[in-house]
């Protein structure tokens, strides 16, 4: 505050499909709100996405919910254009657009910020390398290899997903995936940072939660009413795979620690939780109810039950949120539209290469040298 005077508060504007939504999408979120001071987040219609990039894999209803969920987020702004006017800035009072370093292009061709960064309302952030919807979905698929080994369909299947005309060794640097590292420091930018209060009320839960989907969404919402404090407990990589068996989990566990971390209802995770609920993790976070939603519990090693010490102590409960999608689900979806994934992949990726192309042969001419001339990305702290 100056001179009495309220300092003007900065909105900023982000916007996308938000299909799958996974920390690569949080991360964006979190970078963009450290610019500004509230966030709002516009999302496209089922419609809007079909048009320009092919069916997205989650309705908008499923899409809009999720982003609300992260925890940077202020408002969501449901049925989005996706091409960003400066009309849909002035109606939301955003000072500027904020998007990842990757190039969105409309079913033209043509950027989709064309319009914002022409006005010089654009910020861009680093995207979060080594995840994206793309490479979830060829993750699922991989696992479908499994499933239909020996089945003609998958056969045929494979044959015309190699045959759809990408030159197979040009990878867009968006689109074509590199695996993604973990770092202490990711842990700590998505941590809430805080510590139960001694009056509050402690809520413990666990689970996979692979492909952090509305189900566990919704689960989690009815989880944190039950107290104060939140903490998830996650499974490892090997656990999960010993109940769920297959390739699961999809998702690996620093992955999903990021996922779970992102959501506004959780305050702690504990990586690498135990199976079973044991009275020593109880006493230790000084649990006051542990909770379960409404999928079945699969027995720990020992055919044990791992809910038994806090059924003893009376403080366990069954929660139904309504909400019945499992992580299975998912995989089924993916799988039912495998061919229509691995076109719409293929052609985003073709269309990127081709702006990456068009991008560096301006810049040869304007400069006579090979260097890029984007705003420089804002490094992720
Ligand atoms: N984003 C990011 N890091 C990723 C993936 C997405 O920072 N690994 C950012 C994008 O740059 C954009 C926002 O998330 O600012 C929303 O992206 P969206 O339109 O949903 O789609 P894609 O970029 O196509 O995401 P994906 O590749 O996962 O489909
Ligand atoms: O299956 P997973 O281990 O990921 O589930 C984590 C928690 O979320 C479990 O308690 C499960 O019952 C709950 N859940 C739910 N409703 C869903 C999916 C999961 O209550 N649709």
């Amino acid at each position: 505050m100056n001179n009495g005077q309220k300092k003007k508060e900065i909105r900023v504007w982000c916007d996308g499909c938000y299909d799958m939504v996974h920390f690569g999408h949080a991360n964006s979120l979190r970078q963009a709100k450290a610019l500004g001071d509230v966030l709002i987040v516009g999302v496209h219609t089922d419609e809007e996405i079909a048009k320009h990039k092919g069916p997205p894999v989650f309705t908008q209803e499923e899409r809009y919910k999720m982003v609300k969920a992260i925890k940077w987020v202020d408002q969501v702004v449901e049925g989005a254009p996706y091409v960003t006017t400066l009309e849909t800035l002035d109606k939301y009072q955003c000072d500027f657009c904020v998007h990842g370093d990757d190039i969105t292009v409309t079913a033209d061709g043509i950027d989709t910020y064309h319009l914002v960064k022409e006005a010089g309302k654009y910020r861009e952030v680093s995207r979060t390398a080594g995840v994206s919807t793309t490479d979830l979905v060829g993750r699922m698929l991989l696992l479908t290899r499994e499933h239909f080994k020996g089945d003609k369909e998958y056969s045929v299947a494979l044959e015309h997903s190699s045959n759809l005309g990408t030159d197979s060794t040009a990878r867009s640097p968006y689109t074509g995936c590199s695996q993604f590292l973990p770092t202490t420091q990711k842990i700590i930018q998505f941590s809430s940072g805080l510590s139960p209060k001694p009056t509050d009320r402690v809520v413990y839960v666990a689970g996979a939660f692979d492909l952090f989907h509305v189900g566990h969404l919704d689960f989690l919402a009815a989880a944190h009413k039950q107290g104060d404090f939140l903490i998830v407990g996650l499974h490892t990589d090997l656990e999960v795979n010993r109940y769920k068996g297959s390739n699961y989990p999809i998702m690996n566990l620093h992955e999903r620690v990021l996922s779970v971390l992102a959501c506004k209802y959780v305050h702690e995770v504990v990586i690498g939780a135990p199976y079973s609920v044991t009275a020593d993790l109880m006493d230790h976070f000084k649990v006051d109810v542990v909770c379960h939603g409404m999928t079945q519990i699969a027995p720990g090693v020992n055919v044990t039950d791992p809910y038994l010490v806090p059924k003893e102590r009376n403080c366990f409960k069954i929660l139904d949120s309504g909400n019945t999608m499992t992580t299975e689900d998912i995989v089924q979806r993916i799988i039912r539209h495998r061919l229509e994934f691995e076109e719409r992949n293929n052609k985003k990726e073709k269309k990127e290469l081709a702006a990456v192309k068009a991008i560096a042969k301006k810049s040869v001419k304007q400069n006579g040298d090979c260097k890029i001339t984007q705003q420089e990305p804002i490094k992720s702290h």
